[in-house]
């Protein structure tokens, strides 16, 4: 039998928003890799061996897959979102590049995902109608200089932005530093979108003017929605809804 890597996103959280390419492969998998978090999502059955493992190994974790599809197993690797999206994909390019040379002659697909930027501009509107960037706020994989200079020149572009990881309990400092950069470089108000667990049964969405978002407000559960100056708000009976309209004037 020939073996298989398959990175696959399964989305922000809610089954339905899987979509039906990678729950067949999932079903034709051997052996699924993954975050504890994600393999849990992972229903079990008989001939599917999970291996869960904690965060920070992703290295080891994309090794070990293609180790194991070179035994011939059909291993999938599990990302939440899209696997692309500061998640997986990368990690096992990353791993095929520098390992072993057979490695580059196994079957490898990456299957999209609904990453949790686009499951949460859903859920408030199209604040993400115009032209927009994602930007990691995590500064583990990058020095935070740079993560200020794509802030500072994202908002001179006028760009809507969705952030990743934006606050956790070992860099509680670094999302006030960004909103203080924002701030300075937006120059004018916008509303700033909280959207936490998106598409779990817990989903909480907050719209709040940046000037006055405070940084409790983010945690690692939550990804962050910036508009652009062209941002509009359309406030109605229950919730508003936000958009950032197709076209600028020239
Ligand atoms: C390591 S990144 C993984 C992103 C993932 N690959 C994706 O495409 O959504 C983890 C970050 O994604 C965001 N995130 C993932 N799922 C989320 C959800 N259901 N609700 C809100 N944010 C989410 C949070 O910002 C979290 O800190």
């Amino acid at each position: 039998m020939s073996g298989s890597v398959t990175i696959v996103g399964i989305g922000p959280g809610k089954d339905a928003l899987i979509t039906p390419e990678v729950q067949t492969a999932i079903a034709q998998a051997t052996d699924v890799v993954g975050y504890i978090p994600y393999v849990e999502r992972i229903p079990a059955r008989d001939g599917l061996t999970k291996h869960a493992s904690d965060n920070r190994v992703e290295i080891d974790r994309s090794r070990h897959a293609l180790e194991m599809a070179t035994e011939g197993k059909r291993v999938v690797v599990v990302s939440s979102g899209d696997p692309g999206v500061f998640a997986m994909a990368a990690a096992v390019l990353e791993a095929v590049e520098h390992g072993e040379a057979h490695w580059r002659d196994l079957d490898i697909q990456v299957l999209p995902g609904i990453t949790a930027m686009l499951a949460a501009s859903a859920a408030c509107g199209a604040p993400l109608g115009h032209d927009f960037c994602a930007i990691n706020l995590s500064d583990n994989m990058k020095p935070w200089s740079l993560i200020e200079k794509r802030l500072r020149l994202a908002a001179e572009a006028d760009f809507a932005m969705a952030f990743y990881n934006p606050r956790s309990k070992s860099r509680p400092e670094g999302f006030g530093k960004a909103l203080k950069t924002l701030r300075d470089a937006c120059g004018d108000d916008r509303p700033m979108i909280f959207a936490r667990n998106v598409s779990r049964p817990d989903q909480a969405i907050k719209i709040v003017p940046l000037t006055e978002v405070t940084e409790d407000m983010a945690d690692m559960r939550t990804v962050v929605l910036l508009g652009s100056s062209q941002t509009r708000i359309i406030e109605r009976d229950g919730a508003p809804l936000v958009y950032t309209p197709r076209s600028v004037a020239g």
